[in-house]
């Protein structure tokens, strides 16, 4: 006779099991921020703002790194404009090579006195521009990344650049100021390439894509007196694999806190230079805080797919504690799906239990 304790411990393990095998919660990585992930061959690839290096781990689930392989994939030598402050890394293939594209600073983010007293208000980031690490294999892991070049922004602040892959050409997206001191706001800025690293837009053919002027992308909400901390960062382009529509999604607001958010822009004309050619979703944040789940500050994404390539993924990073600051920040992922006018929709942030992407392998750690 099987006792009634017995019994509830047995179901107990069955479905511990079961929920080790078929969910995940967030976070997938304790800490970090500025997430990007891309799938390639058996593995996810991840790299993050650690701000001394680019570490890249690899791993064959998306919903848990805390096993991950890792690989230094560059510690910058002391010494130069990108030694310090290295945000947000990019994992870019483009035409069979691979690309890292970060942002970086020569002094930690502390301008020099003759070069703050300059700027409209407070600027630490004035120095911060956009490298390119080539990679020197066609896989991601293996290769040596070595710098190439930095990318023209015209001696001005830029922050947090992507690639945007197009039929016309390649483009980079990136945060940037209207003027070198401005400070605030910061804007979406778009620039022609000939190459992965190489701008052939000069200052005057730059354009600007969006600017924070929505409530939602002003800090505190609303702010009126000024822009400062009202940004507009992080893009990120998404395509919609069925109809084949573009968007940026993009990062609002300040990322140290609560509200930070993303924001969307979808090309709807030929010319990703023409900004006449993007339409802003002025209506709200697409993706924001849940106060149910204690999920604040959720912003900076990048997507990818499940293992069997049948559905869409958010990876981004968020808060449990909104009143730390950046911090507090760690990485997240969450499946999301398609509004009927191929628009994304977003789910709500939160720590899941959710089901594992579709054909991620059970076996692999539950039962070992
Ligand atoms: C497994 O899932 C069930 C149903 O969602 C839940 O009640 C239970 O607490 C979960 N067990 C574990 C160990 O997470
Ligand atoms: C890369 O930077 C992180 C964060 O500063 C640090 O913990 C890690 O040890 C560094 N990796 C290497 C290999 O130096
Ligand atoms: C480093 O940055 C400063 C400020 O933007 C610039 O004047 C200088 O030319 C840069 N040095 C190199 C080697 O690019
Ligand atoms: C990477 O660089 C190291 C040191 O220069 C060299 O020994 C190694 O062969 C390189 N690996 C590849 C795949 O190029
Ligand atoms: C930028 O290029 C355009 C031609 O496309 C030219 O008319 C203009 O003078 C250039 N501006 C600068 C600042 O070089
Ligand atoms: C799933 O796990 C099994 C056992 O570890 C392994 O043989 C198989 O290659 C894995 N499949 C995928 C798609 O990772």
């Amino acid at each position: 006779m099987v006792s009634w304790s017995h019994l509830v411990s047995l179901l107990g393990v069955v479905s511990a099991q079961s929920n080790v095998s078929s969910t995940y919660t967030n976070p997938i990585l304790p800490t970090g921020a500025d997430p990007w992930v891309t799938r390639y061959g058996d593995y996810y690839y991840m790299t993050y703002t650690t701000n001394t290096n680019i570490t890249i781990l690899r791993s064959t689930t998306l919903t848990d790194w805390n096993d991950a392989d890792a690989k230094l994939a560059f510690n910058p030598p002391a010494g130069y404009n990108y030694s310090t402050d290295l945000w947000a890394p990019e994992l870019h293939n483009i035409a069979g090579k691979w690309y890292i594209i970060f942002t970086g600073d020569p002094s930690s983010d502390s301008p020099p006195p003759e070069t703050d007293m300059l700027c409209d208000f407070n600027c630490p980031a004035v120095n911060h521009r956009m490298y390119v690490l080539e990679g020197s294999t066609s896989d991601p892991w293996t290769g040596n990344y070595t710098m190439k070049a930095q990318l023209n922004t015209f001696d001005q602040f830029a922050i947090d650049g992507t690639y945007f892959q197009h039929s016309t050409g390649l483009y980079h997206i990136y945060s940037c100021w209207f003027s070198a001191y401005q400070s605030w706001p910061s804007n979406l800025c778009i620039t022609k390439m000939s190459s992965p690293w190489i701008v052939e837009s000069n200052v005057t053919e730059r354009q600007i894509l969006s600017v924070p002027s929505n409530p939602w992308e002003r800090t505190p909400y609303g702010r009126m007196q000024n822009d400062r901390l009202s940004s507009n960062e992080g893009p990120e382009q998404l395509t919609n694999p069925k109809t084949g529509q573009q968007f940026i999604i993009y990062s609002a607001a300040r990322s140290d806190n609560r509200n930070y958010c993303l924001g969307q822009l979808e090309l709807v004309g030929d010319d990703p230079m023409n900004n006449q050619d993007w339409k802003k979703n002025n209506e709200g944040c697409v993706f924001y805080q849940n106060a149910l789940e204690n999920a604040y500050g959720v912003g900076h994404a990048s997507f990818t797919t499940s293992p069997d390539s049948t559905e869409d993924w958010i990876v981004y990073h968020g808060m449990e504690d909104p009143y730390t600051g950046w911090s507090a920040r760690n990485i997240r992922a969450q499946k999301f799906t398609w509004n009927v006018d191929g628009t994304p929709k977003f789910p709500r942030p939160g720590y899941g239990p959710y089901p594992v992407p579709a054909g991620q392998n059970a076996s692999m750690k539950s039962f070992v």
